[in-house]
């Protein structure tokens, strides 16, 4: 991310369908990279628009009963809806139909006539209407679309056009993909553009005759004839910053650093677009980065299948910001990933909800309550400490490598660790219990303050990604509104102690999720041979067993149960409902270190009444001597699951 300036874009989307969950992703892949180089600093400029001309709107506006015009002014609208949701901070939209595009692709198709790099001729070919493209026989495969992802069957068509000389590169260009190896991005994709040139380059058809397609932007040099598609939308990413119009802009912004797009439109983008540029005679982008595809669990998304995303739809059920941490660490870049309900909800209840989350509510409860809600003063650094604040300061140094080399999920996995490394070293240091007596309150106060800080810049780096939900934590922790100094999270100890903290009610509500039935035991079934009991153990049969309902519970509070030493009234949450139970725990564990813990409890214990509280089921717990310690999950499951 070291670099004078950023320009970053994304495809612009055609306008026959309202947007889904492909053309969400790769804007907000965008923004978040947008919005990362904007932290450090780096002048950025970010791109995205709507291919609006071209068959496929002038079928979805005949079917719509109105005007291509009409199909997309109201089709961007979803679009700019869209963005708006999911907080995209683009800093223009293009859309084909506007004049300031229409201007200078025509302005492009007349230089190049004259210039001889367009000429007329008869065309016979191979015509898919989808992907709106001719292809020769030889392109076929088993006689259908090429296109990975497309296959569908093609036209055989007839008709004078125009033509685009894009063999006499063909050349030209194998150099320069060789020479230039960041030019396509992953490597595999170049290896794929390289191999697709090493069958003879074709010259580009880039007219439609009118009478057959008139949804378009007429041939300055011949009035029957249309340009649309590629000829039309690949110049979006100049005309919107300024070639022809505005040379000082164009100056300042080109060459883009990155165009994002999906793998189905890669060679469109790594033969067509630097051929036609090298034509015009402006430089090449630094890098063509194709990602791969939201598969739907394993399976395409596709109307037909009727599995498609609407983002719309998704955002208002679980929030834009884990959407967007959701969509960002799931896919590796470059390769194809699976999008499920489950899955997310999986990630999200174990990043934000029970690690993100619970260790903000601990920290600024602990706070709250023993340092009268002030930020406390750090102490001389003990080996845990240091150990936090390499771990911290290492991870957000990798982010930031991680962002450079397109590969945001390691680094935004690498925060979840921190996180986790975070609430562990609470475990171990227990302020909970140090700040109960004055010898060692300080101490208290150091841990806290020192988990206040991995909070500050885990929140900082994640802010490109969840920038609402990192600003109110970093509300929380007392820190201002507006971007993150980047500096400062690269620095330990910016936390003023004294600071005030804000109360805040939890930052990433827990998912329930519906529970599965489970099978009885395979044990059951099996029957296996009676054997004696060991002498001094009394057997029970499974159907003893089998009485108990045991099951997993989240504790909601704890408390104190007055003028009781041993005992503590807690609020748990076993998914389906919530409960009260009295739990004789007190000399072992202290209220505020059981919040959030997810233990085991008999949950078909008839109720009891405790020192006059009503006690509804009993928390499991190991024993010896008088040592005790709960019995908790390891890892993520539904609250209510049963144990057993
Ligand atoms: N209009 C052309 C692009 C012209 S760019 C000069 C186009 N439009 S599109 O509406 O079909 O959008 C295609 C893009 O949407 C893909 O390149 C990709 O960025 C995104 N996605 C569409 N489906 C997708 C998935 N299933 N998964 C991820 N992204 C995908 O092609």
């Amino acid at each position: 991310m070291k670099k004078e300036n950023f320009y970053i874009t994304t495809p612009i989307y055609y306008v026959n369908d309202k947007p889904h969950i492909g053309h969400a992703y790769t804007t907000i892949l965008a923004d978040v990279l947008a919005r990362y180089h904007r932290l450090i600093n780096v002048p950025t400029w970010f791109l995205t628009g709507t291919d609006e001309h071209g068959q496929k709107v002038q079928r979805a506006a005949e079917a719509a009963g109105m005007s291509p015009k009409q199909q997309a002014d109201e089709t961007v609208v979803r679009f700019r809806e869209l963005w708006q949701k999911l907080e995209i901070t683009n800093d223009d939209f293009i859309r084909t139909t506007e004049p300031r595009h229409q201007e200078v692709v025509r302005k492009i198709l007349q230089d190049l006539y004259d210039r001889d790099e367009i000429y007329r001729a008869e065309f016979e070919g191979w015509y898919c209407v989808t992907c709106e493209r001719f292809y020769t026989e030889k392109d076929l495969v088993d006689g259908n679309c090429p296109e990975p992802g497309c296959g569908r069957p093609v036209e055989r068509i007839t008709e004078p056009n125009y033509f685009f000389r894009m063999s006499k590169y063909q050349q030209w260009l194998i150099d320069y993909i060789e020479a230039n190896p960041k030019f396509i991005q992953p490597d595999f994709r170049r290896n794929e553009t390289l191999g697709f040139l090493r069958k003879e380059l074709t010259d580009l058809c880039i007219s439609r005759p009118k009478s057959r397609m008139g949804w378009g932007i007429e041939l300055p040099f011949d009035a029957d004839f249309v340009t649309y598609v590629w000829f039309d939308a690949l110049v979006n990413y100049i005309s919107a910053a300024g070639y022809l119009s505005d040379d000082d802009r164009f100056n300042s912004l080109w060459p883009a650093s990155y165009h994002l797009i999906g793998k189905d439109i890669l060679t469109t983008h790594t033969v067509y677009w630097p051929t036609m540029l090298k034509a015009m005679n402006v430089p090449m982008p630094e890098t063509i980065f194709a990602h791969g595809w939201w598969l739907i669990g394993r399976d395409k998304m596709s109307k037909t299948a009727g599995n498609v995303v609407n983002p719309m739809e998704f955002v208002d059920k679980h929030g834009v910001d884990p959407f967007r941490y959701f969509l960002i660490t799931e896919m590796s870049l470059g390769q194809d990933a699976s999008f499920t309900e489950e899955a997310f909800i999986r990630r999200y209840n174990t990043d934000l909800a029970n690690d993100l989350g619970n260790m903000l509510s601990r920290v600024t409860k602990l706070i709250g309550s023993y340092f009268d809600g002030k930020i406390p003063a750090p102490q001389e650094e003990g080996e845990a400490e240091a150990k936090l604040r390499d771990t911290t300061l290492k991870a957000a140094e990798e982010l930031v490598a991680s962002v450079d080399r397109m590969r945001p999920d390691q680094g935004l996995n690498g925060m979840a660790a921190v996180v986790r490394e975070a609430n562990r070293y609470m475990e171990v240091r227990q302020p909970w219990t140090l700040a109960k007596s004055d010898d060692t309150r300080a101490d208290a106060g150091m841990v806290l303050y020192y988990a206040a800080e991995a909070l500050r810049i885990v929140s900082g780096m994640l802010y490109p990604v969840m920038p609402g939900k990192m600003t109110e934590l970093r509300r929380a922790l007392g820190l201002p509104d507006g971007d993150p100094v980047f500096a400062d999270l690269h620095e330990w100890g910016r936390l003023e102690p004294g600071t005030p903290i804000q109360k805040m009610k939890i930052l990433f509500p827990r998912i329930q999720v519906p529970k599965v039935k489970e099978a009885a035991p395979e044990e059951e079934k099996a029957k296996p041979k009676q054997k004696e009991a060991p002498v001094g153990i009394v057997q029970i049969e499974y159907a003893d067993f089998a009485k108990l309902s045991l099951r997993t519970a989240r504790v909601l509070e704890a408390e104190k149960v007055e003028g009781a030493d041993k005992l503590l009234r807690l609020q748990i949450d076993l998914g389906d409902e919530q409960r009260q139970i009295v739990a004789g725990i007190a000399l072992h564990y202290e209220p505020d270190a059981l919040v959030g813990m997810n233990i085991v409890v008999v949950a078909n214990l008839k109720p009891a009444c405790i020192r006059k509280i009503e006690s509804n089921g009993m928390l499991l717990a190991a024993t010896s001597g008088d040592q005790l310690r709960l019995i908790t999950v390891d890892g993520d499951m539904p609250l209510g699951s049963s144990v057993g």
